[in-house]
């Protein structure tokens, strides 16, 4: 199981005050040192905490894998082919969303998202499809040439009640099951932390989680570098 962090709350945290800290570089680096797999950044269209340049400063200053997040749009994915990250995620993007809210609707919108997979495979990059744990999403990403899907755990992260839970949880273990059948690769990540991330590391389909909200509070208390040991230690058991 592989760790990549998201460190776009670390943006959120410059943002507050409009300078230069905290500074993103530096986050990416202590992820690293503490044995992250990969660094996950949001390049939003509004550019409200990730900027452009933080994309390049990553791209060229850190060696772990960079995993761009991404919406379908037109002006970033050239950013992305110009950039080169080693993989991208393509999310859905409202603009008022405090987060990323759901799934991309793969199978609404094949066509589009089949010409973009073929641009960014021309580089060579990696394609991921963040979508909910249903199979017509699973198999309509396989039809259109993804590699990866990030199978969305945030309904799991948010259940109300145990039924709930297991629900959500036995949905993203048929999913991520599915996809492996497929020949994707699974990687799964929003709204995990220190508590319910076990159940999801323990799904032997899954390759890797992309996590930051609940490092970086973590990291509040702890430091950065002992909120991702702790991370990895869940994560890798
Ligand atoms: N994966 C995707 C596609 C996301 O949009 C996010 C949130 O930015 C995450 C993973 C990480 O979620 P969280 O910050 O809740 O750990």
């Amino acid at each position: 199981m592989q760790l990549c962090i998201n460190i776009d709350h670390i943006a959120k945290l410059r943002y507050a005050r409009g300078g230069t800290e905290p500074d993103i570089l530096e986050a990416a680096a202590v992820c690293k040192k503490a044995g992250a797999d990969g660094i996950v950044i949001h390049l939003r269209e509004d550019r409200r905490h990730i900027k452009d340049r933080d994309v390049e400063i990553l791209r060229n200053e850190i060696q772990t894998k960079l995993d761009l997040e991404m919406g379908a749009n037109e002006e970033i994915i050239s950013i992305a082919l110009r950039i080169l990250p080693d993989l991208v995620t393509l999310v859905p993007e409202r603009r008022r969303e405090l987060t990323t809210e759901g799934g991309l609707d793969v199978v609404s919108q094949k066509e589009k998202l089949r010409t973009v997979i073929q641009r960014f495979h021309e580089k060579n990059i990696v394609v991921s499809l963040f979508v909910d744990p249903q199979p017509e999403q699973i198999t309509a990403s396989k039809e259109i040439g993804a590699d990866i899907i990030e199978l969305h755990t945030g309904e799991y992260a948010d259940a109300k009640n145990s039924d709930a839970q297991e629900q959500c949880f036995q949905a993203i273990y048929a999913a991520a099951k599915l996809g492996k059948s497929l020949g994707l690769g699974i990687n799964a990540g929003h709204g995990l932390n220190y508590k319910n991330v076990r159940r999801i590391a323990e799904i032997s389909f899954i390759d890797e989680m992309s996590i930051g909200f609940s490092i970086i509070s973590r990291a509040v208390f702890t430091g950065l570098e002992n909120a991702v040991k702790e991370m990895l230690a869940l994560v890798k058991k």
